[in-house]
């Protein structure tokens, strides 16, 4: 977790630019954030507790003529959120500046042993110990900062992404990573480095992935050394995020944005995937065997598990292959037993998420064939996969996930279609993709839908407890709502299999609870309008989703939400929109920011 930016270069503007990447970063954490900067030839720190948007207003009293930054947002795993806690940490004479994403496991022994050199700490943070050791290296005038550094590292046990400089050589930033992503960006006038892209966008129209290991220093040219210090070259890419796609675009929040995304993300999804005649093509899995396949794993995370969940049924019915998904943060701890002829598909957004990236290790360990749906290009589990699929759906920065979903699932359901075909079912989803097709248009209809979920969540918001009930395809779609809801507007909120409720969850239904049914017209809807009942026998308020035209279901709901009809598969798209909608405009009537849920971030790089 944690996000870092900086910059060093010609500008004189570096702390306004390091600050502007650090705030695209707030995906990363904001429980707190820090910059330090030169001002008049001397070092400055700032540090606020909260929003790193808090800095702007603290950074406006000083000259800003600093030509070298660093920043920080931070996701707190060691010392509670505080400004001493927060970066950037310094050594013992104020000279050397350190911000660091990732977790350093030896902080406690190398803490002692640097106490009893006689080294102060200011913060509980393993971070601190990195800048202390580098100060054991450094001597001004005799070794440079980047021997200090690469001594200092090498005794770190953990994963780590720093940005360090001294202010005895302002024109110098040095960047280092092992385990954590860490990008460089090439500016005009100078250079970033930070977690990710999402910073560099309209200020650097190229970037360097720095590998593990890798060393770079920034000081009006890149020079980049590997692990073994040797000067190596690193191919610059170009950036090919829009502005655009990290602008709010006239929306108050970036989750009301991305809901609204939908149809355009859907359709670039597809986008190619598609031809006219209805065949399925996917480039990245040229040369796939996938015949011998005896078995599908669905591996991921959150959101992004559900997606995988909502889809597994459909290679079991279509393509009739064995399939399973599983939440990474288990899965890597388990002993699985795995075939060769075993398929593992990985769905992660964010492409870093730290679980989904360990039990990739695990499968990869076991020899087994990796395929990822992700979304951010040539993130780390992107690039230890054997294929990846890319969701190109631009950047996602709302924390509660909406279109990256959306996206898994079509590309999931594509897939199932394509497996199937390749193993001789030729017109496998034949129908589906027709209507698929169809259903960015009926997302749109949805989306128009969105004052009445507005309302609706204006009724309800006082409520605290919530069920999402769902069967069949409703099933993973319930639990994702529920998701949606617990994210951003913190009530109790719980999916559930609507058969299941009888077995125990219904024993809490009385007239302050309210159940969202999912209930389109399919081939659970007699089931659903029977577990309906049971709810409303007890007295619990429901909210159904159903079909546009269903005249009955009205009179056993409070409120219907009514979705254009389609294919049974494919009902999810609408009543994950609608859910989303609803889940959104709840915070909002609660006062709450969707952007930026308490205790959550967007991409979590711990355990
Ligand atoms: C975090 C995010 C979720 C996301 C999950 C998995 O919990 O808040 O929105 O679904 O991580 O992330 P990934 O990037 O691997 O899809």
């Amino acid at each position: 977790m944690c996000g870092i930016n900086g910059y060093v270069g010609k500008g004189r503007d570096a702390a306004l630019r390091a600050l502007d990447g650090i705030l695209k970063l707030k995906y990363r954490g904001y429980d707190s954030a820090g910059i330090v900067f030169q001002n008049g030839g001397e070092p400055v720190i700032l540090k606020v507790v909260g929003d790193p948007v808090n800095l702007e207003q603290r950074l406006s009293s000083f000259n800003l003529e600093s030509s070298i930054a660093i920043a920080h947002n931070r996701w707190a795993t060691h010392g509670v959120p505080s400004e001493e806690n927060a970066h950037p940490h310094s050594d013992c004479t104020g000279t050397i500046f350190l911000v660091h994403n990732g977790i350093i496991e030896n902080y406690r022994e190398l803490r002692d042993e640097l106490i009893a050199k006689g080294h102060v700490f200011r913060s509980q943070t393993d971070t601190e110990v990195a800048v202390h050791l580098v100060e054991e290296w450094y001597v001004k005038g005799k070794t440079s900062l980047e021997f200090a550094v690469k001594n200092a590292i090498a005794r770190l046990r953990g994963k780590w992404a720093f940005l360090i400089y001294t202010s005895d050589d302002p024109e110098t930033l040095i960047a280092t990573r092992f385990g954590s992503p860490l990008l460089l960006g090439i500016g005009e006038d100078g250079y970033y480095a930070a977690s990710s892209a999402a910073p560099f966008v309209g200020r650097a129209e190229n970037f360097i992935l720095l590998e593990d290991g890798d060393t770079a220093l920034l000081n009006g040219q890149v020079t980049i050394f590997d692990q073994e210090g040797r000067q190596i070259t690193r191919e610059a890419k170009k950036l090919d995020w829009e502005l655009e796609t990290a602008q709010r675009g006239g929306f108050p929040h970036f989750m009301l944005k991305e809901i609204f995304d939908q149809p355009d993300a859907i359709s670039n999804s597809m986008a190619g995937r598609i031809n006219p005649s209805g065949e399925i093509k996917f480039e990245e899995l040229d040369g796939v065997d996938f015949g011998e396949v005896g078995r599908i794993l669905i591996i991921g995370c959150g959101t992004s598990y559900f997606a995988g969940r909502q889809v597994e049924n459909l290679f079991e019915e279509i393509a009739e292959i064995p399939a399973k998904t599983e939440l990474a943060s288990e899965f890597r701890y388990r002993s699985p037993v795995l075939c060769k002829n075993d398929l593992a598909i990985f769905i992660s957004q964010s492409g870093e998420t730290t679980d989904t990236y360990e039990a990739l290790q695990v499968v990869k360990n076991h020899g087994v064939a990796t395929v990822g749906i992700v979304n951010v290009m040539n993130s780390s589990i992107a690039r230890e996969l054997d294929r990846v699929i890319y969701q190109r759906v631009g950047l996602e920065i709302g924390v509660a996930s909406t279109k990256a979903f959306s996206s898994q699932v079509v590309i999931l359901m594509l897939l199932a279609f394509h497996i199937a075909r390749s193993r001789g079912k030729k017109n496998a989803g034949e129908k589906a993709v027709d209507e698929l097709l169809k259903i960015p248009v009926k997302i749109g209809e949805v989306l128009r839908c969105s004052e009445q979920l507005q309302k609706l969540a204006e009724k309800y918001y006082k409520h605290k407890n919530f069920f999402f009930i769902g069967r069949k395809n409703g099933f993973a779609i319930a639990n994702e709502g529920a998701l949606k809801l617990k994210e951003v507007s913190y009530v109790h909120a719980e999916g559930y299999g609507a058969g299941e409720m009888k077995h125990g969850p219904i024993a809490l239904i009385d007239p302050s609870f309210v159940t969202l049914a999912i209930a389109p017209e399919d081939s659970v809807y007699r089931n659903m309008i029977s577990n309906i009942n049971e709810v409303r026998a007890r007295k619990g308020r429901v909210i159904s989703l159903a079909t546009e035209g269903d005249g009955d279901i009205g009179k056993i709901s409070d409120d219907v939400v009514y979705l254009p009809e389609t294919i049974e598969e494919l009902y999810p798209f609408l009543e994950i929109v609608a859910l989303q909608l609803f889940a959104y405009y709840f915070a909002v009537a609660l006062q709450y920011n969707p952007d930026q849920p308490r205790n959550l971030a967007k991409s979590v790089t711990v355990e």
